[in-house]
């Protein structure tokens, strides 16, 4: 096995030595205050071993990585029904991108855009009793973590802000593929983008998608055929307009959001995070992607 501390260290060097550390997301002006100087790497590996390098503790705003864990709610509830109001390609385009959802008549192209995250918020609500508590609680579940939460002050400032947000949720609306109103899925979608993990905290929730569906506090949650698929719409469409960049350089599935983290994982063996909140031109975080091409390349641990 690789020496995974003396890897993450020397990239963690060349992460706070940077000169580009990318631009903070300003779209939600909640989340642009953030320093950019922040880096934190944690891995956690299946025999039981966990590494954290920098800021691998503090919490920041998990934003779209969220939405690979509303998808496996959903899952969970709803089961193959899902794909009845969802496609399961690549978009090629950016997370808020609208032309597509009207072009194919309101059939989003995958769940991990916004619109495709949306209609999951609308069967998150349909079948939760308490949608905002459930899913928080399912969070906690995963990991034994009871300190997992929401930041309403970022949920309130999207609500603000997410002017496309809306424009999506009503394009859906108009097609008949979302079946609560638009107000209560967005105050559970922009709540879910708003929950706060640090490095370790991610790497523990998405142990389930690196251990054929069953949770680090041992619970079979999803089964492995629905593991393959999470992990499969991972790589091809975690980072949108960048998954094929993602999958060439890093060669693992993962998921990004506009908070500047990213999670990675190869079955049977490691989950990785990272934390960097400078984004590069396509909202992808620039050292987090970086890091974790120099950890699959150093390490010879990918899927390809
Ligand atoms: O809906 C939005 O725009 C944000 N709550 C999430 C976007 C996001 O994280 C895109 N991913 N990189």
């Amino acid at each position: 096995m690789p020496d995974f501390q003396v890897i993450l260290e020397s990239i963690y060097q060349d992460a706070i030595n940077a000169s580009d550390k990318g631009i903070v997301a300003s779209y939600i002006p909640e989340l642009e205050h953030i320093d950019k100087n922040n880096f934190g790497i944690h891995l956690r590996t299946s025999d039981g071993k966990s590494y954290g390098i920098g800021d691998y503790k503090k919490r920041f705003s998990i934003q779209s990585i969220s939405k690979v864990l509303a998808l496996s709610k959903a899952m969970e509830l709803i089961g193959e029904a899902i794909w009845e109001r969802i496609d399961v390609e690549p978009s090629g385009h950016k997370f808020n991108q609208l032309a597509l959802l009207e072009i194919e008549n309101g059939i989003p192209r995958n769940p991990l855009i916004n619109s495709g995250a949306i209609v999951i918020a609308d069967i998150l609500v349909s079948n939760l009793k308490n949608p905002k508590e459930d899913f928080l609680s399912y969070l906690r579940d995963l990991t034994g973590d009871n300190t997992i939460c929401f930041n309403k002050d970022v949920a309130l400032s999207e609500k603000l802000t997410g002017f496309k947000n809306y424009a999506a949720a009503n394009l859906l609306k108009s097609f008949k593929n979302l079946q609560n109103p638009v107000d209560e899925v967005l105050d559970f979608y922009f709540h879910q983008c708003s929950i706060e993990m640090s490095c370790s905290q991610l790497s523990n929730v998405f142990y389930l998608f690196a251990n054929n569906g069953r949770c680090l506090q041992d619970k079979l949650h999803i089964t492995d055929g629905q593991v393959k698929r999470v992990n499969a719409l991972m790589l091809t469409c975690g980072f949108y307009d960048e998954a094929g960049e993602f999958a060439f350089e890093v060669g693992l599935p993962g998921k990004s959001g506009v908070g500047g983290g990213i999670v990675a994982l190869l079955p049977d063996k490691f989950v990785i995070s990272t934390w960097s909140p400078g984004l590069n031109k396509k909202g992808n975080s620039k050292l987090g992607m970086l890091a974790l091409a120099k950890f699959t390349t150093k390490t010879k641990l990918s899927i390809f």
